[in-house]
């Protein structure tokens, strides 16, 4: 087996945004644009010599001829043995489990999240250190730092391994391990939840829709919802992962999975309908006619961990992300925890999950887990909500409305103008910032602001800061408009625009979500000139 050093030229756009390397498939397809990222990759780490990576990706188009060129390069360049999951499947939290169960020197993923797949879709790569999570700045900023000056890469020359055979090879010096992705999983879940209680409830007529997207959780919800809890044949739908997803956007939103929506609102809704995305990480929660925010939702999961078996115990602690809404904090300051608010992204959470400083985390954009590995994890947030269900014996709906009685409602939304032009998203951000010092105690109407900043973190664990994590309008009621550009996009600018008011009265708490925030999304349009930067009137997603 030879080893080759393969000459090359840097790319220069290869930085790593919020959740890896995300470009548009045929972008990745240019010549050695995998291979120079893959090697800035192996150059910016020390020490894994003989030791193990995972790979795995949510089977989107390019998935598999991305592990071929993994494989290839990781035993050129010294990994001892890689772990793959069977058809080049894992999703991202099996990977994040697979890599700390097997105590892995870490793991690529493959993936490019909610976005659509497919050759004119969205392919990314990202690195998962040791703990099972995202690398942190300093890792992948040196990455970002080496595919600028990257000039070889190094691969072996060998046929293609077979992805679709259990069972190990060697290439070189290297063992290739193509293992089941849904077993480690599977078993992880059993030890969390109460699988009996559960599968109790389901024999009992509890009925479940929950729509796959023709992404990575079809497997996994199979083996586990309708195998492992009896729950009825045809549970899971679109359960077969698609390069292209179907032709549809897996994002378990209220937009993209709307048909959800639609069902759990009507006379024959299942008792829960639930949902995750393309890699498996997100989750969308909706009892027979009650959604759950995914801001409620973390709070909630915070207020009842206990009833599952794997948190009996109780839980440490609650983050959530600065845009994520306060709801997590009553909980933890009623239950006398810590409450961490960390930039958007889930590499935050690593070091204070590493530290048992919080035992849940979550953001708004319908991502929830805990420490049981260091990704957000979809099906884990449908199994805890099942779990409390069970243990509770009530519907979703009446355990919401008690949650918002005993400690009030956040009313939440998030409003996306989505691929403007990055000038004018980055001239609106640029002024808005600018005029940061003069815009607090200002009185808009009924609105003053008392508030008025960049949201700047420090890292209680590791000691380092990052800052201009999105600019926080906080009024003097409470409420909040945040503004900050997405980090995951492909094309253009996206821009976030998070509004919240917080309502105790619980008289008041049934009031539709954007009628209730109606004068701050008026607010959060006129005061930064969002028609006159963008040319939108209106945002192109509401969530
Ligand atoms: C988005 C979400 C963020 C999440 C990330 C990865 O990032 O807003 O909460 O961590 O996707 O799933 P953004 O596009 O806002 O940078
Ligand atoms: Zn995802």
């Amino acid at each position: 087996m030879s080893v080759k050093t393969v000459a090359t030229k840097p790319y220069l756009d290869q930085a790593p945004g919020t959740s890896g390397l995300r470009k548009k498939v045929p972008h990745f397809q240019q010549p050695n644009y995998v291979e120079n990222f893959v090697q800035s990759i192996f150059d910016s780490l020390e020490g894994f010599a003989g030791k193990t990576l995972v790979v795995g990706g949510d089977g989107r188009y390019f998935n598999r001829e991305t592990i071929q060129t993994v494989v290839k390069m990781a035993a050129a360049n010294g990994f001892g043995r890689l772990v793959v999951g069977k058809g080049g499947i894992l999703s991202t939290p099996a990977a994040s489990a697979l890599i700390r169960s097997l105590g892995a020197f870490g793991g690529l993923i493959l993936s490019a999240s909610h976005n659509p797949g497919g050759p004119d879709g969205d392919f990314g790569i990202k690195y998962n250190i040791g703990n099972g999570g995202p690398a942190p700045e300093k890792i992948t900023n040196a990455i970002f730092a080496r595919t600028r000056t990257i000039d070889a890469y190094r691969i072996v020359e060998a046929p293609d391994v077979d992805l679709d055979k259990l069972g190990q090879t060697r290439l070189g010096a290297m063992t290739v391990e193509i293992v089941d992705p849904v077993a480690d999983y599977r078993k992880l879940m059993e030890r969390l939840f109460d699988f009996a209680a559960i599968r109790a409830m389901f024999a009992n007529g509890f009925t479940m829709r929950f729509d796959a997207m023709s992404a990575v959780t079809g497997p996994y919800a199979k083996a586990i919802l309708e195998g492992a809890l009896g729950a009825a044949p045809g549970t899971v739908i679109n359960g077969e992962p698609l390069p292209d997803f179907g032709g549809h956007h897996p994002d378990p939103n209220l937009v993209h999975a709307k048909h959800l929506y639609d069902l759990a609102m009507s006379a024959d809704a299942p008792d829960i309908c639930a949902a995750s995305d393309g890699d498996g990480d997100r989750n969308l929660v909706i009892g027979r006619g009650m959604f759950v925010t995914p801001s409620d939702s973390l709070a909630m999961i915070a207020a009842n961990a206990h009833l599952a078996p794997g948190y009996a115990k109780g839980i440490s602690g609650v983050a959530r992300s600065m845009p994520t809404s306060a709801a997590a904090d009553r909980v933890a300051a009623k239950m006398g925890v810590s409450a961490y608010e960390t930039p958007t992204g889930w590499k935050f959470f690593g070091n204070l999950l590493d530290a048992d400083l919080v035992t849940i985390c979550g953001e708004e954009s319908a991502g929830t887990g805990s420490n049981h590995v260091r990704e957000k994890d979809g099906l884990w947030a449908v199994l805890m909500w099942l779990n409390i269900v069970a243990a509770r014996k009530q519907s979703v709906a009446d355990i919401v409305r008690a949650h918002w009685a005993s400690y009030g409602r956040n009313y939440y939304s998030r409003h996306d103008y989505e691929e403007v032009d990055a000038a004018g998203a980055n001239a609106l951000m640029g002024s808005l910032r600018e005029r940061l010092p003069t815009l607090k105690g200002r009185r808009f109407g009924a609105l003053t602001v008392a508030e008025a900043d960049d949201f700047a973190y420090h890292d209680p664990v590791d000691g380092s800061d990052s800052a201009r994590q999105g600019v926080r309008l906080i009024f003097a009621d409470g409420a909040r408009i945040v503004y900050r550009l997405s980090g995951t996009g492909t094309a253009g600018a996206t821009l976030r625009v998070y509004i919240e008011r917080y309502e105790p009265d619980a008289s008041k708490q049934e009031i539709e979500t954007q009628t209730a925030l109606a004068d701050l999304v008026a607010l959060s349009r006129s005061i930064v000139g969002i028609e006159q930067h963008t040319g939108r009137a209106e945002p192109s997603v509401i969530t």
